[in-house]
């Protein structure tokens, strides 16, 4: 598919995720086949203004392009300005939140906010733009009643400014990420524009995949939390788009890219803050395999990278001494998910 000029080479794309979705967790969902990956959403105010800490977002490599950022804020100017920086920063796309529904983002006009004013949508659409050449994206929620009225009035003014990709959430802002997406909105969308739609929520296996492709007509499936337990449903997904056979993710395979993650978050953020960040991370990962309780019991005190790759392969040892054959382990009948 083609995001104005931009080629991405599958329709699979990682969501943006606060806290989640940094360097290492990209390189990571990349390697497993994802078409794009997409940043935490950053301050737009935070990149104007020099934090050092917001600029670190914007940390990328090679090895995950295409990337999109995604900018937060209200203000067309300083939006116009973040836009212009991610775009100096070696970013392919910069996407704009309307869709975070936090109490703190809202009170300041940004996020879901957006999708009640038009008028300041419109504003900032255009001053981004015109500040940018690569690809500007939004991605967006329902809006602010279930009938989807914002999300169709909100896309036809983003089409119209010049956006060239919509992607939606189809909850309401006030639904945060209860119920169920609603993918009839996407659908009507698709059928409304011109430029690609991107279709997000609740997809966690394969099938949902391209069942919301079939039913949406949509032009790319977008992830999110399915892919923070489950890396490597993007390997299964893309290997049935490629019509390959399902691949066969060993344990050894999940655990290596496990300890590649881990090497990654130190080069990326320092060892102590890696470290740290670990004790949820590698939870999450391994959740659902044997005896995964112990393991995340094991790795809330770990302090250094030789503790988290100990512990992590000494778990792996054990899952795998335990498997009834060499066999089960070589092949994806250890039950992860
Ligand atoms: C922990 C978490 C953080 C999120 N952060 C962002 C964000 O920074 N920007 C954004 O546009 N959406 C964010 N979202 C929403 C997701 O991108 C996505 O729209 C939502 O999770 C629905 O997709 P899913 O069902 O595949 O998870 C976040 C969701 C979660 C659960």
């Amino acid at each position: 598919m083609k995001i104005a000029q931009l080629d991405i080479e599958n329709p699979f794309i990682l969501a943006p995720l606060a806290g989640i979705t940094n360097l290492p967790f990209r390189q990571m969902i990349k390697s497993c086949g994802c078409g794009l990956v997409c940043s935490e959403m950053v301050s737009a105010n935070g990149l104007v203004y020099g934090s050092s800490k917001t600029m670190d977002y914007l940390i990328s490599d090679v090895n995950e392009k295409p990337v999109s950022f995604q900018i937060f804020g209200s203000h067309p100017e300083i939006m116009a300005d973040a836009a212009q920086i991610v775009e100096s920063k070696g970013a392919d796309i910069v996407d704009i939140n309307l869709g975070c529904s936090v109490r703190k983002v809202l009170k300041t006009g940004s996020g879901a906010a957006l999708m009640g004013d038009y008028q300041k949508a419109e504003t900032i659409f255009q001053a981004v733009r015109q500040a940018v050449r690569i690809p500007v994206t939004i991605k967006i929620r329902s809006g602010w009643d279930a009938s989807g009225a914002d999300a169709i009035e909100i896309s036809l003014i983003a089409q119209s400014c010049g956006i060239d990709a919509i992607a939606i959430h189809p909850r309401t802002a006030r639904q945060a990420f209860g119920g169920k997406a609603d993918w009839r909105i996407i659908r009507k969308l698709k059928k409304m524009l011109t430029i690609p739609v991107i279709g997000n929520g609740d997809v966690d296996t394969p099938d949902k995949a391209f069942q919301m492709i079939s039913e949406t007509g949509c032009d790319a499936v977008m992830i999110g939390r399915a892919a923070v337990y489950n890396p490597w449903l993007f390997k299964q997904i893309i290997a049935r788009y490629h019509q390959d056979p399902q691949p066969d993710i060993s344990l050894v395979d999940r655990f290596n890219d496990i300890s590649v993650y881990i090497d990654r978050s130190i080069a990326t953020m320092g060892e102590i803050r890696a470290c740290r960040l670990m004790r949820s991370r590698l939870g999450w990962f391994t959740k659902g395999l044997p005896n995964s309780s112990r393991f995340r019991d094991g790795i809330t005190k770990v302090e250094n990278r030789e503790q988290v790759q100990q512990l992590l392969w000494n778990y792996y040892h054990d899952i795998h001494t335990s498997c009834a054959s060499q066999e089960d382990c070589a092949t994806n009948k250890v039950d992860f998910f």
